[in-house]
């Protein structure tokens, strides 16, 4: 874990990033809940636009640990306890784990099916592993009917990771967003400001973190 800056905020880049990141991530729950995307018609617009807006996000993770590396997080407010800081590092840590591990399960679940993710219809990813696309009628030879079986499980296995992942990320962004008002309705520390940029005003009656 790089040292903390002692600056009160968080920088105009990083802010962007968690706003941008923030913004997809909510686009993408809402298409995969309401049942938009469909591994099956990968010829769809919610497919593409499911599949490429997933795999932005998995790029601006990686644009937020490179620049997280060369721009620490600001310290913690003083009036945090080592408790909360403790929580709210575990936090960040696993929700960064779920912004990874949502795109990486939602390439495999449209690789097991045999579909290509169309980064907005300007590149083709690579399907993983290969696919297997084996016919999966009844009058197939008994191998290609185990192949078919086992690629069937695989397309099974990743689509469960990927719902599972959504439900997790789902459970752990509400947490966070409760955190988040806990500081600024119990606590009282505008500790929000520290993600919005400087022109943001003060709230009344709030011991600012923000600057
Ligand atoms: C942060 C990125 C992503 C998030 C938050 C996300 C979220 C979701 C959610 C919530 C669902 C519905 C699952 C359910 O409850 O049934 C879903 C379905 C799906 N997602 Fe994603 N997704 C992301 C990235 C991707 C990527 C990069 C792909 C690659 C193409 C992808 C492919 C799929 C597919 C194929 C389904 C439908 C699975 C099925 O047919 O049941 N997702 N996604
Ligand atoms: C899908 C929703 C969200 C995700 C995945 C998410 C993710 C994250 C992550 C990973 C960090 C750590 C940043 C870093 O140090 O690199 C963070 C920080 C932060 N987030 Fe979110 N966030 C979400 C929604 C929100 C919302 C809606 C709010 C406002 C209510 C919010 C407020 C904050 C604040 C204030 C911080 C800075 C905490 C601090 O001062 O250390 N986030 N968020």
């Amino acid at each position: 874990m790089p040292a903390m800056n002692p600056s009160a905020r968080y920088d105009g880049l990083s802010q962007f990033l968690h706003w941008a990141i923030v913004l997809l991530v909510l686009v993408l729950l809402v298409m995969g809940k309401v049942g938009l995307v469909d591994a099956e018609h990968p010829e769809s617009a919610a497919f593409m636009w499911h599949g490429s807006l997933g795999v932005l996000v998995l790029v601006l993770v990686a644009a937020r640990a490179i620049w997280r590396l060369r721009r620490p997080p600001p310290e913690f407010p003083s009036t945090m306890t080592r408790l909360g800081r403790i929580g709210a590092r575990m936090m960040h840590a696993s929700l960064y784990v779920l912004l990874i591990a949502l795109p990486l399960s939602g390439w495999l679940a449209a690789s097991s099916e045999g579909s290509n993710v169309n980064f907005f219809n300007v590149a083709t990813l690579p399907r993983w592993g290969g696919s297997v696309t084996a016919d999966r009628g009844s009058a197939a030879a008994p191998r290609t009917r185990a192949v078919a079986e086992s690629a069937e499980g695989r397309e099974d296995l990743a689509e469960e990771a990927h719902e599972l992942l959504g439900d997790a990320l789902i459970i752990l962004a509400s947490l966070h967003v409760l955190a988040a008002l806990k500081h600024q309705f119990i606590d009282h520390d505008d500790l929000i400001r520290r993600m919005l940029p400087a022109v943001w005003p003060r709230t009344p009656g709030t011991r600012s973190t923000g600057g």
